[in-house]
């Protein structure tokens, strides 16, 4: 494997032992729940995780599909599609689409589950586990599931480290330590989506770039968006948006002058609370799968 110094930066060792950790999980699991970022749906998808669940069944869930522009996400939804890839959108923290999870692997499994009836072996919770990058929703979406009925079940032979299991019913028997991916780094813009959204918290990234790149973005693909929530109009330059969110906001400083620190804060906090909207950094005119 090749790495730039700055993809150094994004593969922490512990990452590497948790790739080797997952590959061995993943050899339990009737069926992978990859998790992917609903704005991001290039960006938070490392080839990585394809290759380490090899032939095993999977199901793409695109999370915090309430943070993304829906029409956007299903361009993407639809070419994974095409790939043959089994979709679904989903809100792990509110609970949106999370209980047509199990429906949608069933589906998927359609066959080896027929041919198990078939032997007479009784319907049964799948065996499934979660992947995905940092701050994607592992943990949320873990939490969200094991509130219908779960129960914790003991640990699991051959797996070195003890891993408990959480057991929902006769749905799904999941693992509750999920595998966390490093995000992949090869395109500049990758690493500006990541930084945007918060998918990536590190400063990795300075943040000032971070955030003249979200401005001009921006006004590039949402202009009625900065105009509604910060008065910036398309002749704006970057100069003049920042002076405009400064002043709309109050960032000033006690010798006068804008406090430009406090702008990019505002700029990054409103982005990921969605207060300018449903958004959506990957597109697919610049961002192929
Ligand atoms: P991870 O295990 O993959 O690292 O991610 P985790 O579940 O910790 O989620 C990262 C952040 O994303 C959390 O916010 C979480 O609440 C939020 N999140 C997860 N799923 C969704 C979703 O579907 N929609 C929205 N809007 N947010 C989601 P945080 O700011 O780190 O913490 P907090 O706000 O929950 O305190």
């Amino acid at each position: 494997m090749s790495m730039s110094t700055k993809q150094i930066q994004w593969f922490p060792g512990h990452m590497f032992k948790s790739l080797r950790e997952i590959r061995e999980k993943v050899k339990l699991m009737d069926i992978i729940l990859v998790l992917l970022d609903s704005r991001l749906p290039v960006s938070s998808m490392n080839p990585e995780i394809i290759k380490i669940v090899e032939k095993k069944p999977i199901i793409l869930l695109f999370n915090k599909m309430d943070l993304s522009d829906e029409r956007i996400l299903n361009q993407y939804i639809k070419q994974y599609e095409e790939q043959g890839y089994h979709t679904l959108k989903i809100d792990a923290q509110s609970g949106k689409n999370v209980n047509k999870i199990n429906a949608l692997a069933r589906e998927v499994l359609k066959e080896k589950l027929e041919r198990e009836k078939q032997k007479g072996l009784k319907e049964r919770p799948l065996r499934t586990m979660i992947l995905g990058i940092p701050n994607v929703g592992k943990s949320t979406l873990i939490n969200t599931l094991s509130k219908s009925g779960a129960t914790k079940t003991g640990n699991t032979p051959g797996v070195t480290k003890a891993q408990q299991w959480i057991k929902m019913g006769n749905d799904f028997e999941l693992l509750d330590t999920p595998g966390v991916l490093w995000p992949k780094f090869e395109d500049q813009r990758v690493g500006f989506h990541l930084a945007v959204t918060g998918a990536i918290k590190d400063k990795i990234l300075p943040e000032t770039e971070v955030v003249f790149y979200a401005l001009q973005f921006l006004k590039a693909h949402y202009p009625k968006r900065l105009l509604d929530k910060y008065g910036i109009t398309e002749t704006d330059d970057l100069q003049m948006m920042l002076d405009r969110i400064g002043t709309e906001r109050g960032c000033l400083l006690k010798g006068g002058g804008i406090d430009y620190e406090r702008v990019y804060t505002i700029v990054l906090t409103d982005i990921r609370n969605k207060q300018l909207g449903g958004l959506s950094f990957d597109r697919p005119e610049t961002l192929s799968l």
